[in-house]
């Protein structure tokens, strides 16, 4: 099981470091990675668990005010990166193309890309799930290799779940999964969406998730533990 941890636009450099110390506490393994606001990755030891971002340039370096490039990342060790999370796609207007744009720069660099796909509310009820996932994916994949492809991991994330203590049934989950593998066969899939230690254990009925993306619980690090104990 995959475990990534999305801080988002939290905790400041001393709830920072408070948040750090308390995690290394925990036994978590090394299947855990922090994707931690870009300020705070600088704070991180490598050593100790695996750092990710939650986002990339499009571009390399150079005159790009304000943006942080993948060779940047990788020289603070980040091994893994959150590209299209819905919130970006929708609040700084993020299209399909820079999605891939950034999945290129991760490739190229050796940082492993977690791609994030999900349908709105108003797509499932329409019934335009499969067909608007399978645009994000293959949209994102477009001009990488076989062997770039598969180094992606993809993060299922209903948009009506992020946040909303609404997940979908099991069923559901493990039959997009499958149709997202008749794409990319070999990746592993994560499931994120309202992910908590109360629905952990109908999650873990699954049969298709490879892990999880965690939003809310990664910053309440006693029910953290609590989901990390009930996973199956
Ligand atoms: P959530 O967020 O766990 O708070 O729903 C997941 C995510 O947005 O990655």
């Amino acid at each position: 099981m995959i475990i990534a941890l999305n801080n988002k636009c939290n905790l400041g450099k001393n709830e920072f470091i408070d948040y750090i110390s308390k995690l290394k506490q925990y036994d978590f393994k090394n299947n855990v990675l922090l994707c931690a606001s870009p300020l705070n990755i600088a704070m991180i030891d490598d050593n100790e668990i695996n750092i990710g971002a939650q986002n990339v340039s499009e571009t390399e370096n150079g005159a790009f005010t304000g943006e942080i490039s993948a060779t940047q990342l990788k020289s603070y060790n980040v091994k893994y990166c959150i590209v299209g999370h819905s919130e970006r796609r929708q609040y700084q207007n993020e299209s399909m193309k820079c999605i891939n744009n950034k999945i290129k720069q991760l490739i190229k660099t050796g940082i492993t890309p977690i791609l994030c796909i999900g349908e709105s509310k108003e797509q499932k009820e329409n019934g335009e799930t499969q067909n608007y996932l399978y645009e994000e994916i293959i949209t994102a994949v477009n001009g990488l290799t076989l062997e770039e492809r598969e180094r992606i991991i993809v993060a299922y994330e209903p948009i009506w779940s992020i946040g909303t203590g609404l997940i979908p049934t099991v069923n559901e989950i493990d039959n997009i999964i499958k149709y997202v593998k008749q794409f990319l066969p070999n990746n592993k899939v994560l499931y994120g969406g309202s992910a908590n230690d109360e629905n952990i254990e109908e999650l873990s009925k699954s049969t298709q998730i490879d892990g999880y993306l965690l939003g809310g619980l990664s910053l309440k690090l006693d029910k953290l533990a609590s989901f990390m104990s009930k996973i199956k």
